[in-house]
């Protein structure tokens, strides 16, 4: 497993790989949702490249950049295990030289959900998505359904700006009792972790209201925040959401193929889940 720090170099190995390349990028501390991405870009490509770049320009003003879990050796340990080729791992300043002044900004699809909580946040992770593809050129790029809008702020870039990959989305991987798995979970303490399975069981109950025939999404948002509401640890919900999965604008009546989505926050971080009601 080669190991790369400069753009230079990222570029000169990519060209050395014949075949397709599937490519997962990361923030890092790497957890079983990541392993399950890496497993579906080894299974479908000759050659599987993973980044690892906390990325400045996604973090707000007041926003855990500097504390961000981070633990290279782990990560560099369970990708070797898993059989990737390279590993890219740029810094800040390789990423953003001084001066830097190019951006991509996806309209509308960032303006609600997280986007409405953390203005900038899209803006960076576009950008540097766009950054990464460019440099790996990836055959296919893979990306959990976890975080459900920035799947479509990604979509919406690769086709609005024409670019050459295929973007993959991989299901959420929960732990046995359902959370959502992911690096800020590290943050939850022993009763807090048990507290943010409220997200999972809210989840399950729209799925189940929906499932028995209610299409009112005023009804099933109202159901979700009251179980929420009786969890003692949710101290602030963000926001209960039944959305167009491809618009994400909210829906009245309830379609086939609407994201629900959810922001609580339990303790120190804001949890955020979604479901696909099928
Ligand atoms: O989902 C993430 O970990 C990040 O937003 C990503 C896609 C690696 C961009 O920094």
């Amino acid at each position: 497993m080669k190991v790369i720090e400069t753009i230079s170099g990222m570029k000169k190995a990519r060209q050395e790989l014949g075949g397709t390349v599937g490519f997962v990028p990361t923030m890092g501390y790497l957890h079983e949702g990541h392993i399950s991405l890496v497993r579906y870009a080894k299974s479908e490509n000759t050659h599987a490249v993973v980044s690892i770049f906390v990325n400045p320009t996604q973090f707000g003003p007041t926003e855990d950049l500097a504390t961000y879990p981070r633990d290279i050796p782990s990560d560099l340990a369970m990708l070797e295990e898993c059989g990737v080729d390279i590993v890219f791992i740029p810094t800040p300043r390789e990423m953003y030289p001084r001066r830097y002044s190019t951006w991509v900004d996806v309209k509308k699809v960032t303006e609600q959900l997280e986007g409405a909580i953390r203005p900038e946040h899209f803006r960076g992770v576009a950008t540097v998505c766009n950054k990464l593809f460019n440099i790996v050129r990836p055959t296919k790029a893979y990306f959990g359904q976890k975080d459900a809008q920035q799947v479509v702020v990604i979509k919406k870039m690769v086709a609005e700006l024409n670019m050459n990959l295929e973007i993959i989305v991989v299901p959420t991987v929960r732990e046995p009792d359902g959370l959502a798995m992911s690096s800020r979970n590290v943050y939850l303490k022993p009763d807090e972790r048990q507290g943010a399975c409220v997200l999972y069981h809210a989840l399950k109950l729209a799925e189940k209201m929906w499932k028995q025939g209610e299409t009112d999404a005023h009804r099933i948002r109202q159901a979700m925040i009251k179980l929420i509401e009786e969890e003692p640890l949710a101290e602030v919900i963000s926001y209960v959401s039944i959305a167009d999965g491809d618009t994400l604008e909210e829906r009245h009546e309830v379609k086939h193929g609407a994201l629900v989505s959810l922001a609580v926050k339990i303790g120190k971080p804001r949890l955020i889940d979604n479901t696909v009601l099928e």
